[in-house]
């Protein structure tokens, strides 16, 4: 019983810890140009290093990857995670044919990470993508409920939908399963066809809502809207649903970088003199790039002095400054943190924490506003203050937090404020500042 009563509370422990701030995955695939990919492994390298993990649907699965094929790509992506997408209708999938890819999947040597279920959901199929030859060393297998956002008339939560399921069956299957997966052609994104963006980003803030997973597709199909013939700008208009889903509280767990029925888009190269090219895998790039960073292009200093500008590799607890505690009851040391983005081309959703180790109470009241608004509680969040609407980091720009000291008590309790910056929510750091006060 005893036994029992702990591994409960782990779980909970380690689930609400990783749902706080854990780093945002990232699949890519391709469905028509599979060519493309196999023949120019030099053009997408990037992308094959640094991926969470390959995204394949249950049509390539039967019809399209040789498993020839499928051994190809499992030796060029670093990581050997698989997102198997599946379809609930056993008239479009029976379900042999999923214990079939699973196996040729494993056989191969992929860890099936992900599954999703499109055009319902269904128990039977849930048996079988969560429990079927469960190698993977998990609980079970996760199993999404995969929608196309622009049927669900606007918000998941408040509207009808338009089918093939209402808006009130989905939210009953995401409630029951492990989360939502959106099938998402860019085309109708740059449309806003049927509130489409209304519908991917409801669709996600009800599965965090639940506690559940996120996934959001990119892929560039117009999927037959007459007056859409399919994405061109694909690259660009990505970009904008990345960050549209960040600016309205939307920022999925997981993005799927994913082409079908439509190879208008090439798949290489990945990029162009270190840009983004207007590709797949360039789509894949840019928001690798996003949520890692390159190196040296996000600086965090304060102003005052420059502390820290230019230094991002630090000799571990070496300290930046010290402000120094032989002063009256009420004196104010303020200060101006500056974030600065020196990418030409990367925009950043970064995050900011702060949190003070040594002794717990420090004789100073700290607190930082943003254009007059006070984050003070954001920032010593797990979730940090996260830089999206206006204050999204813009290539070449800086911005601007106020610090405030404000020393409360003449008792000498030295702490240690640590500051930190990360690219994007639950990102490695790549900044920071130590602060002795
Ligand atoms: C591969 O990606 C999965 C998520 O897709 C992650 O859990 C795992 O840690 C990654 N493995 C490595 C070696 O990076
Ligand atoms: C699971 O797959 C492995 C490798 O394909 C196979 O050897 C094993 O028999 C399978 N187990 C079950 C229970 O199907
Ligand atoms: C698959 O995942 C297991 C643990 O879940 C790990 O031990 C194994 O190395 C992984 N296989 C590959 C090919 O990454
Ligand atoms: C989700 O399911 C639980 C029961 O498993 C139920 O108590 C809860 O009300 C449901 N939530 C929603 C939003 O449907
Ligand atoms: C969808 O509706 C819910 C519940 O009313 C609301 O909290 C959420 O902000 C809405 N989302 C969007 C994108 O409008
Ligand atoms: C779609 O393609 C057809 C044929 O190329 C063209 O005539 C039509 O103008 C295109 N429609 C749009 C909205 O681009
Ligand atoms: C992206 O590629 C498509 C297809 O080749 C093309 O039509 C479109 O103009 C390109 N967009 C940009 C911004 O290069
Ligand atoms: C506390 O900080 C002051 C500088 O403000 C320093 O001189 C002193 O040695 C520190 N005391 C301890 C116990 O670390
Ligand atoms: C922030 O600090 C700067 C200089 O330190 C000051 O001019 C400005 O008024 C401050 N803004 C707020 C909102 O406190
Ligand atoms: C220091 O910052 C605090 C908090 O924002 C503010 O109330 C105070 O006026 C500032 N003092 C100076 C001298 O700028």
């Amino acid at each position: 019983m005893k036994m029992l009563l702990l591994v409960v509370i782990y779980w909970t422990v380690t689930s609400f810890v990783a749902s706080a701030s854990t780093k945002q995955r990232i699949y890519y695939g391709e469905a028509e140009l599979v060519q493309q990919l196999l023949t120019n492994p030099s053009q997408w390298m990037y992308v094959q290093e640094n991926v969470d993990g390959f995204y394949v649907n249950f049509i390539e699965m039967d019809d399209i990857l040789t498993v020839d094929e499928l051994s190809d790509f499992f030796k060029l992506f670093k990581n050997k995670s698989a997102y198997y997408e599946s379809d609930a209708d056993p008239h479009h999938q029976p379900l042999e044919k999923d214990k079939t890819a699973i196996d040729v999947l494993h056989r191969v040597g992929w860890n099936i990470t992900y599954t999703s279920q499109n055009y319902g959901w269904t128990v039977e199929r849930d048996e079988i993508l969560g429990y079927y030859n469960l190698t993977e060393h998990v609980r079970r297998r996760p199993d999404c409920v995969q929608l196309g956002p622009w049927t669900l008339s606007g918000n998941i939560s408040n509207n009808a939908g338009t089918g093939p399921y209402s808006n009130a069956q989905y939210r009953a299957w995401i409630n029951q399963t492990d989360g939502v997966s959106t099938d998402g052609p860019l085309g109708f994104w740059q449309i806003n066809f049927q509130q489409v963006r209304e519908g991917s980003y409801s669709a996600v803030q009800f599965a965090h809502r639940l506690g559940k997973s996120a996934a959001v597709m990119l892929c560039p199909y117009g999927a037959g809207v007459p007056t859409y013939n399919s994405t061109r700008d694909f690259l660009t208009v990505g970009i904008s649903a990345i960050q549209g889903h960040e600016d309205n509280d939307a920022d999925p767990d997981i993005w799927i970088i994913f082409e079908y029925a439509d190879s208008s888009i090439p798949a290489v190269p990945e990029q162009i003199n270190d840009y983004p090219a207007n590709s797949t895998t360039g789509m894949a790039f840019y928001a690798l790039k996003h949520r890692d960073g390159i190196p040296k292009t996000l600086d965090l200093y304060i102003d005052e002095g420059k502390v820290g500008q230019y230094v991002f590799v630090r000799e571990s607890n070496s300290v930046d400054m010290t402000i120094h505690s032989n002063v009256p009851v009420g004196t104010a040391r303020n200060y101006t943190l500056q974030v600065a983005d020196y990418s030409s081309w990367l925009d950043y959703a970064a995050q900011i924490r702060a949190f003070a180790i040594g002794n717990p109470t420090s004789a100073w009241k700290i607190s930082y506003t943003i254009d007059g608004v006070d984050i003070t509680s954001d920032i010593g969040n797990t979730d940090g203050f996260v830089f999206v609407r206006k204050n999204r980091l813009q290539p070449k720009t800086i911005q601007s937090i106020n610090i405030s000291f404000f020393r409360t008590s003449t008792i000498v309790n030295n702490m240690t404020l640590i500051i930190e910056l990360s690219p994007h929510r639950g990102s490695a750091v790549i900044d920071s500042l130590r602060i002795l006060c």
